[in-house]
């Protein structure tokens, strides 16, 4: 990666310093108790690096969407179990500017380390306001950015930060750079692209960037129902985007003109009315009636893209095969989790949000190379842009 990293600094550049390190600790807490601790453990390869190195940690980090300070968004349940993790103590300060937080981190020792409150409780900071990414800049001697999963956001902790204080990668910013960005530019061939979610329009931009460097697309989820209309099947009352019906088109043909497999599915799990216990059957996709709805990839689909799957030596998957979260709709996500992990000759990539989830839930995440902790920002950078997050910091 072109960016510096926390290991391209050498010893006495952290021994003593204050280092503010942006991490996205946004994990799911139910009644105060954190669901999924990944994004934490992904963050402490950094953090224990710093401790090492002698350096004052500094967390910073958002959670959910607050408006203003709400009690229920504190960080404390965070750095209750960040401090587990690291089998040291965390403290969480109440605020993220200001007197007192100052006053706390000049009584800091090296190797200590506090988590500073939920950063979007100030509205400056995702209005990237100049004066309070000042205020955070002046906590510190060094800015870390490891939150990849914030990265495509360009907020005061993000990006504004590292105007006023050099700022580096952290080691799961690197990774997590370095692992896609390598699928992308020198990919080991065949290389496909698994493609699921409810809409067409949210992975629009990741197909066209795609187009020119995939031999091919596995099309799942809600989303294949637009493909499979664009082309004059009847798809019922399944999810279909209306007004993508001619850029699915556009896509498909574009595939055709470069050679891409562009491969949809052949049948579907259909049933009636989408609930937990509704009674389900399996249709080909050409006899699908006006009353059906499509949930999940049917039998015919999981062999044809297990094919596929197997033959593949980088696989980048993002977005489930149907409505997992309903068991009886999750077998297509499960079957191709278990194809691509059955696999033991590819890279395999899974973009965060829904799919990593899926994973998780199917006890399956040994088995990939990489699942990215970024939803939105992993999509970002699928798409081939530069995320403000890694943009701002410095080059090697
Ligand atoms: C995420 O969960 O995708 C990141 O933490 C970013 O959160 P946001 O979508 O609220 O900016």
């Amino acid at each position: 990666m072109a960016k510096k990293t926390i290991l391209d600094l050498k010893d006495e550049e952290l021994k003593g310093k204050r280092v503010l390190v942006r991490v996205d600790f946004n994990v799911p807490i139910k009644n105060g108790v954190i669901t999924d601790d990944r994004r934490i453990r992904e963050a402490l390869p950094t953090i224990k690096y710093l401790i090492d190195k002698g350096a004052k940690v500094i967390l910073v980090s958002h959670l959910g969407r607050p408006k203003g300070f709400q009690d229920d968004l504190r960080l404390d349940p965070v750095a209750k179990r960040l401090s587990e993790l690291l089998g040291k103590p965390v403290k969480k300060l109440n605020d993220c500017i200001g007197e007192e937080v100052e006053k706390e981190i000049s009584n800091m020792k090296e190797g200590d380390v506090v988590l500073l409150e939920n950063i979007r409780f100030y509205k400056e900071e995702e209005a990237n306001d100049p004066e309070f990414a000042k205020k955070l800049a002046k906590l510190a001697d060094l800015y870390v950015n490891d939150a990849f999963g914030t990265a495509h956001r360009a907020h005061a902790s993000t990006a504004g930060v590292a105007q006023y204080i050099p700022g580096v990668a952290g080691l799961l910013m690197k990774k997590e750079i370095e692992i896609m960005g390598k699928a992308l530019e020198s990919p080991e061939r065949p290389f496909i692209c698994i493609l699921g979610g409810a809409k067409v329009s949210d992975k629009i931009g990741v197909i066209k960037n795609l187009m020119t460097k995939v031999d091919g697309f596995l099309i799942g989820g809600g989303m294949m129902f637009t493909f499979l209309k664009a082309l004059g099947y009847e798809t019922g009352k399944s999810i279909v985007e209306d007004d993508k019906l001619e850029l699915a088109k556009e896509i498909m043909n574009m595939a055709k003109e470069r050679g891409v497999k562009f491969l949809l599915p052949k049948d579907a799990v259909v049933v009636k009315e989408i609930k937990e216990d509704a009674p389900t059957s399996i249709k080909d996709v050409d006899k699908f009636e006006k009353d059906d709805i499509g949930v999940d990839i049917g039998p015919k689909t999981i062999e044809l893209f297990r094919e596929e799957i197997l033959k593949a030596r980088t696989i980048i998957w993002n977005g489930p095969m149907g409505i997992f979260e309903i068991p009886a709709f999750a077998n297509g996500t499960r079957r191709i989790a278990e194809a691509i992990a059955e696999n033991k000759n590819c890279i395999s990539i899974v973009g965060g949000g829904d799919s990593a989830a899926a994973i998780q839930m199917l006890g399956l995440e040994d088995k990939f190379t990489h699942i990215s902790t970024g939803g939105g920002a992993s999509l970002e950078f699928l798409e081939g842009k530069e995320l403000p997050g890694v943009a701002v910091l410095q080059d090697k």
